[in-house]
């Protein structure tokens, strides 16, 4: 039995997609287990591409079932409408896909309200995606919230979409906000029609999931965002509203922690991060430019540009303990090539004083990363299929990672097409 879990390790935006396709051909059942249509990854159907934000990217590969899990923000109106555009593509998902019954629906109020909010924090506002990620999840933490059980119950639905709408209008008038012109109805006219389309899709997940794990079926936990954005262990307050570490991702499957054979961590051979926030290793100079436009690091939900840096050792050991992370793949290592010397953080300095540890709150405010150097490499390596023929400072970078993290890098990818990866097992350590 293999029960494997993917996690970013950064802020998000690490490749999971790139890795999660290249795995999924031995994998039968990939499960989405938290966050929202806040993710997305561009995939490739024939010549088109399209951003899924919510379907799982594996589920291209027609033998593989998806599930979208309890513990997801689920965007009904976003999700069929993936369905319909993929299925117009000629991927049929219908048969293939389940939604849990309690994983809970963002509505139009929820994005309203993560707009406001984010209105309402000013200069302090987070950068969210305002896909209405934070708000479902007040909804759910203060127990008012839709489970998707209801698109099965539409009389029901309708009554709790108009009381929510109702005390939503409220809350608004409340906090002095413009009341958005959302109203019960108009939710209603859009959600109905959609209900009735998903409605077979909504089922015991927990369950389904369970006695697949009975059945010894390949299944993949597929986590949305990266550790650094964890509601618990991220950069609190400038995090994502779910789990996205390990803890989250089992929590929001219903799979026992006992059941995970291995946890596969993600990181790209760079930082970045979209949105506010503490990043110790970010570079405004050119250098951080050139890696953006190299990496093409624009925000898939939002198309924003993504803020760049250097590799952070020491928040990537974090993450590596917190998650028990196996195995590390290194993403977009081909991105590093032509821009000059290669740094990583190994510490930061803070009031002269030496920082090892990744802190937490206010002790991410003014950190001054201490960096390791590598030298830079001029060499094309996106053709590069073994890792003798790696340049030699990036095999020296990899062995760092490994010393540092206290986890094994076993591939590095060299560009976005599947068969651009290097494979580092068997080598001589
Ligand atoms: P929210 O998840 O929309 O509430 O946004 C909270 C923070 O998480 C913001 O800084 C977003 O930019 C960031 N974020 C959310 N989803 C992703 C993602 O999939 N990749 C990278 N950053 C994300």
């Amino acid at each position: 039995m293999a029960v494997r879990a993917l996690i970013g390790l950064q802020w998000g935006d690490e490749g999971k997609g790139k890795v999660v396709d290249a795995i999924s051909e031995k994998v039968e059942m990939i499960v989405r287990a938290q966050g929202g249509a806040n993710a997305g990854h561009t995939v490739k159907v024939g010549d088109e591409s399209r951003v899924l934000h919510l379907i799982p990217s594996g589920m291209l590969y027609p033998h593989v079932q998806g599930v979208i899990a309890n513990g997801v923000a689920l965007d009904a109106i976003q999700l069929l409408k993936e369905i319909d555009a993929l299925e117009a593509s000629g991927v049929a998902l219908r048969d293939r896909l389940t939604v849990s019954e309690r994983a809970h629906l963002v509505l139009p109020y929820h994005k309203a309200m993560d707009a406001a909010l984010e209105e309402l924090r000013g200069g302090s506002a987070i950068g969210t995606t305002r896909r209405g990620i934070g708000p479902t999840y007040m909804d759910k933490a203060a127990r008012t919230g839709i489970p998707a059980s209801m698109l099965k119950q539409p009389d029901r639905l309708a009554e709790r979409v108009k009381e929510e709408a109702l005390a939503k209008r409220k809350l608004f008038a409340a906090v002095g906000v413009d009341e958005p012109d959302i109203t019960a109805d108009a939710i209603l006219a859009e959600l109905l029609p959609v209900a009735e389309r998903l409605a077979p899709l909504v089922t015991n997940t927990v369950e389904l999931v369970a006695d697949a794990i009975d059945a010894d079926r390949e299944i993949l936990i597929e986590g949305a965002q990266g550790s650094l954005l964890d509601l618990d262990l991220g950069t609190y307050p400038y995090v994502t509203s779910s789990s996205c570490h390990i803890g989250g991702l089992l929590a929001g499957s219903g799979i026992p922690p006992r059941a995970i054979s291995s946890v596969i961590g993600v990181a790209k051979a760079y930082c970045t991060r979209v949105g506010r926030g503490p990043f110790p290793t970010e570079d405004e100079s050119e250098t951080g430019k050139r890696i953006g436009e190299r990496g093409v690091e624009f925000g898939s939900t939002t198309g924003r540009p993504r803020r760049c840096g250097w590799l952070d050792l020491v928040a990537l050991r974090f993450a590596v303990r917190t998650n028990g992370v196996d195995e590390i793949v290194l993403t977009k290592s081909d991105v590093l090539a032509t821009i000059g010397e290669i740094k990583v953080a190994v510490a930061y300095e803070k009031g002269g004083e030496r920082v090892e540890r990744w802190p937490a709150g206010s002790g991410l405010d003014g950190l001054e990363a201490v960096y390791e150097t590598f030298e830079g490499f001029e060499d094309d390596i996106s053709d590069v299929q073994s890792w003798q023929d790696l340049p030699e400072s990036l095999r020296a970078l990899v062995a760092r990672i490994e010393g540092f993290t206290g986890s094994r890098v076993t591939m590095i990818s060299t560009g976005p097409e599947r068969a651009q990866s290097v494979s580092c097992e068997g080598r001589a350590s």
